[in-house]
């Protein structure tokens, strides 16, 4: 099952692992696929993987990430680069599906030259500016730069887009009571929350006849934030509203180490590649690192480390239609095959794995019993100043 082909929305793959969005940091400096990003994509594609989720595409300007060189989608001027991305991966006949994202409080006013926007002005505590509450005529215009990108990628030739609802971004925000403090006509209720959601996959429905998958994190440890019964009931909307496809996620970047989980904080990448640690002075750095290795082992990481989302990705199977895509800490081949076998999910989605083994889908293929990544996490701090690597526990 997990090797044969198949199809997840009228896309034929050619097995059911996909490779879950992953910011590589290689796009230019207006946010196009560079080269670099072209041949990677492509490698990935020659290497047998199903299908491919891009890393996320700021669909507005205000919507963008702190960390270098994000793909962006607010303007023409990239759509032919976009073009030469698909048509590398479409050689091998595989599709590609671009993640569009708008990153609301998860971001720095400074970083993108503008003051971040949210539903609700929460603090941050990764990003502490000060976010503006959206008005009315903003969320239409947010609705607009998503229906907007999704039309710019039906023009590059992707065969999907994915919205990006989950980790703490804008959507996340105001699907989740933490982050949509509102009372108006776009928080309050769980209709209320999902309305932006909804008009935004019906925007992009009536505008190209792409479809659109969402990834969400189903669960986080916010208060009053995702909780699975709810997020069960906003997938149902979701899938009402002609959503094709759902990924499930959990966890928020304020949320530390649970969408991506870990035995232990990568001490030594802190230190190297986040702020305000990586600005500190290097003798300051000489007595802080050792001490803050002696404490790592009593911080307590989220559990299990493996297959953490699939009871989850279960439950939202058990309500919706769609083809349910499962990811987060799933390394072995036996597990792949038992979570499709038992019908807890309908396809495999990989991060990690695919930045330590590019080729992995291959190896797989060819008896490789489970991917080669330790989990460490590493990866997930060199992002914060350079280009997606894996670093396999080592600063380098
Ligand atoms: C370096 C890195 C970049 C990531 N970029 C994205 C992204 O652009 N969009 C997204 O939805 N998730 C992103 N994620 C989260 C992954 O897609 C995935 O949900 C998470 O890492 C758990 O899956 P895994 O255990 O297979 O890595 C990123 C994770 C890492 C480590
Ligand atoms: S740095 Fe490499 S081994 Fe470590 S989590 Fe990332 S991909 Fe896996």
């Amino acid at each position: 099952m997990l090797f044969e082909k198949t199809a997840i929305s009228g896309l034929t793959v050619k097995n059911r692992i996909i490779r879950s969005a992953t910011h590589d940091g290689l796009a230019d400096e207006n946010g196009a696929p560079s080269d670099k990003l072209i041949a990677k994509y492509e490698h990935l594609a020659k290497s047998e993987v199903g299908c491919i989720i891009t890393g996320y595409a700021a669909v507005s300007r205000n919507g963008v990430s702190p960390y270098p060189r994000m793909m962006k989608i607010f303007d023409d001027s990239v759509i032919d680069r976009y073009k030469e991305l698909t048509d590398a991966v479409h050689k091998y006949e595989t599709p590609v599906v671009l993640q569009l994202a708008h990153c609301g409080r998860q971001t720095s006013s400074k970083a993108i030259g503008v003051q971040k926007v949210a539903p609700s002005n929460v603090l941050h505590t990764f990003y502490p500016d000060k976010a503006k509450e959206l008005t009315d005529s903003e969320i239409y215009k947010i609705i607009d730069d998503f229906v907007t990108a999704a039309v710019r990628a039906e023009k590059a030739g992707f065969d999907g887009v994915q919205l990006h609802g989950g980790h703490g971004y804008l959507l996340h925000d105001f699907l989740s009571p933490f982050g949509n403090r509102r009372n108006d006509k776009w928080g309050g209720t769980l209709e209320n929350r999902c309305r932006i959601v909804e008009l935004i996959i019906k925007g992009i429905k009536e505008q190209t006849s792409l479809p659109v998958w969402i990834k969400i994190s189903a669960q986080d440890n916010r208060k009053n934030g995702m909780r699975i019964d709810s997020s069960v009931q906003i997938c149902k909307r979701l899938e009402a509203a002609g959503c094709d496809a759902i990924e499930v996620s959990c966890g928020t970047v304020q949320d530390g180490m649970n969408t991506m989980r870990s035995r232990l904080m990568p001490m030594d990448a802190v230190f190297k590649y986040r702020e305000p640690c990586a600005s500190f002075p290097k003798i300051l750095n000489k007595i802080a690192l050792p001490a803050a290795n002696l404490i790592n082992p009593l911080i307590k990481q989220p559990s299990p480390l493996e297959n953490f989302n699939v009871d989850n990705a279960e439950a939202i199977r058990k309500a919706v239609s769609i083809p349910i895509i499962a990811v987060g800490g799933i390394h072995k081949v036996s597990d792949m095959q038992s979570i499709l076998a038992d019908g807890k999910a309908d396809f495999i989605s990989m991060c990690r794995p695919f930045i330590c083994e590019p080729d992995l889908a291959k190896k797989l293929i060819n008896g490789q019993p489970e991917a080669k990544c330790i989990m460490c996490n590493y990866c997930g701090l060199v992002i914060e100043k350079e280009p997606t690597r894996c670093l396999y526990g080592r600063v380098k």
